[in-house]
């Protein structure tokens, strides 16, 4: 049997976490109301605590019936009420910037669109950072090498004719159709956090989100890069590490088909040679 070891600090201390008790707005509003108390459990990491190295599961009971719907308002609610260490990114709370991608009920998702009622009723709220990324603290992955593998295959338009402000670089409709299903996408990092290759081979391997990345370029018939953008991707790693496991496609909060595109990829390598 396969044994894989664990990263130093990596393993949970079950015997560190505290249940934050929740805490309400009838003070302030001076209204009572029935309770609806949901328990969340969250993941809590900090590098400069000397003296607790490992992570730990903190609980947070809220009152349903004085919170938002969406598990961001929810973490919102415990940072601002209960914990302000509590520490995760976000930005919009529209599905738009993707900064609050995380792992919630076991699955790979936006915070700010992931609904309370859609998680589990027969479990407390299990919240946990996007999986197989380094943590800077608590909710925040280090995505520094995505950026620099998103950063690698060149994601702005390649064109020999300079930039002219007076000209538009004109495309059709079915020219510019060619790029739905790719321009969606926010670069959250569900699918490539999602993809087993990537975890193993992340190195190396450009993982779905940039390799869906990639194929928007190809398509864009604005983009005079195509041959050499897939000279660069036909790399025994960097592209052909995908064997269509599709957790990608499940876990994209956006409904994009990134196996779509990577396999759209390898059939234009294909097509070249034929
Ligand atoms: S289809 Fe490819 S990219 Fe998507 S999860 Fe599977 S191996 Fe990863
Ligand atoms: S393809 Fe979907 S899951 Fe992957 S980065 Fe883009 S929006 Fe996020
Ligand atoms: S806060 Fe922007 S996608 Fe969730």
């Amino acid at each position: 049997m396969a044994e894989f070891t664990l990263p130093k600090n990596s393993k949970i201390d079950k015997k560190i976490g505290k249940t934050h008790k929740a805490k309400s707005n009838e003070k302030t509003s001076g209204k009572k109301h029935e309770k609806n108390i949901r328990v969340f459990e969250v993941y809590r990491f900090d590098p400069e605590d000397i003296d607790k190295k490992n992570p730990h599961i903190d609980k947070f009971e809220i009152d349903l019936n004085e919170c938002g719907p969406m598990v961001l308002d929810a973490l919102i609610k415990m940072k601002a009420q209960q914990d302000s260490t509590l520490t995760f990114r976000r930005s919009c709370r529209e599905g738009i910037c993707g900064s609050c991608a995380m792992n919630i009920d076991g699955t790979n998702t936006l915070a700010c669109t992931k609904a309370i009622d859609d998680c589990d009723k027969s479990e407390t709220i299990k919240i946990y950072p996007l999986p197989h990324m380094p943590v800077i603290k608590d909710l925040v992955p280090d995505m520094t090498h995505f950026y620099e593998q998103y950063k690698s295959i060149k994601p702005w338009l390649q064109a020999d004719e300079p930039n002219n402000p007076h000209k538009e670089r004109i495309q059709t409709p079915q020219e510019r159709e060619k790029l739905d299903g790719l321009y969606e996408c926010i670069l959250c990092a569900c699918c490539s956090t999602s993809c087993p290759s990537y975890w193993w081979n992340g190195d190396k391997y450009l993982g779905p989100a940039i390799l869906l990345q990639a194929q928007r370029w190809i398509v864009d018939s604005r983009d005079e890069a195509s041959a050499q953008r897939l000279d660069e991707l036909e790399d025994p790693f960097k592209l052909y590490r995908c064997h269509t496991i599709m957790n990608c496609a499940q876990a994209c909060p956006k409904g994009l088909n990134p196996a779509k595109a990577i396999a759209e990829i390898k059939q234009g390598i294909a097509s070249r040679k034929a």
